[in-house]
């Protein structure tokens, strides 16, 4: 049989040829599938006699195995192959320096609230919060803001409801932990002094340069039984100095008005042969301690607000306020 041992070399040849699985299959076909040459040589047995048969049929099954068997070994060689080559593109060089996890950093705005509560911590005054979303109540009516203040306008104001506002500043804080404050000590003969500051998140309609629809204030309150002007200047002054870390640093407190303080005052710091206003002042205003139960013959108190974008702008010497709340990682890099 010639032709058996040249169907057995063809297939060999032709397998050990190809490096791509899918045509292996296709040689496979040639000599074992349906119409391949070896099966057809099977379906010619019939015609040989009873006595051929055995013998052509044994060698006929014989070239078959070993054509599948060189069949199976190559398809393995190609899959090892494939293997390989999956293996190398996929290599790891663990020489490689590492990526990193870039250290997060706080933000300036935040490294400023810090600052300033470290430096009030350090003369005994208590960090107070309060919400975000106010009533008309702490917002307004309780700090002695008559119904017609323009601060109640919508065009000035972010109103939830006709009964709620984002708070437009830090000053409802003073009225949340006075109530508190009097309530806890309700007791006692004489009620321990209050003095806090109050940080936090307000809103206003409001965009430029210098304003942003939010931005942070830093109220402060000090209530007890004798507390004057002159403290409220001298804390303010020693507070500017310790921040700005320079004893050449001129306050000066500029007559105004406030509805929630008597007698007012903007407080003005000396800033590169000028002035420069930081926030308003004034003695807590005997109507609004009225409002918390505190008897306004007995207690005196002074308050503060500033404005903490304001203190952070001078000490990193920004002079955009928007940045502060563009999220642009390159901008706030520079602080940590
Ligand atoms: N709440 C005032 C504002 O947002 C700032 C302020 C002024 C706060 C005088 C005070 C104060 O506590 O006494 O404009």
């Amino acid at each position: 049989m010639q032709e058996l041992q040249q169907i057995l070399d063809d297939a060999l040849r032709s397998f050990a040829a190809t490096d791509d699985a899918a045509e292996l299959e296709n040689a496979k076909a040639r000599y074992l599938g349906k119409e391949g040459s070896l099966t057809g040589l099977l379906k010619g047995l019939g015609k040989l006699s009873a006595e051929e048969r055995p013998a052509a049929g044994a060698r006929i099954n014989q070239v078959k195995q070993q054509i599948e068997a060189a069949l199976q070994a190559r398809r393995e060689v190609i899959q090892q192959q494939a293997l390989n080559a999956k293996l190398a593109g996929e290599a790891l060089d663990v020489t490689l320096p590492g990526r990193g996890t870039g250290a997060g950093g706080l933000h300036p705005v935040t490294r400023t609230l810090e600052r300033i509560e470290t430096l009030f911590h350090s003369i005994g005054y208590a960090v107070a919060e309060g919400p975000e979303i106010e009533n008309d109540f702490y917002n307004f009516t309780a700090l002695n803001i008559p119904e017609d203040h323009p601060a109640r306008a919508m065009h000035d104001t972010f109103y939830i409801d006709g009964q709620h506002v984002l708070r437009t500043h830090t000053s409802p804080i003073q009225i949340r932990y006075m109530q508190a404050h009097v309530e806890q000590h309700r007791h006692l003969e004489t009620m321990p002094d209050i003095r806090i500051i109050a940080p936090g998140r307000v809103y206003r309609v409001d965009s430029d340069a210098t304003h942003s629809p939010m931005f942070h204030q830093v109220e402060g309150l000090w209530v007890g039984e004798r507390v004057s002007f002159a403290d409220l200047k001298g804390v303010i002054a020693d507070f500017l100095q310790n921040y700005f870390e320079t004893e050449d640093m001129q306050v000066r407190f500029r007559p105004s008005f406030f509805p929630f303080t008597e007698p007012s005052a903007e407080m003005d710091m000396s800033w590169k042969g000028g002035w420069l206003e930081i926030g308003g002042c004034g003695m807590v205003h005997p109507n609004v301690l009225k409002h918390v139960g505190i008897d306004s013959e007995k207690y005196i108190g002074f308050a503060f607000g500033m404005g903490v974008e304001r203190l952070a702008m001078l000490r990193y010497g920004v002079n955009d306020l928007r940045l502060f709340f563009e999220s642009d990682v390159q901008f706030l890099k520079q602080f940590n």
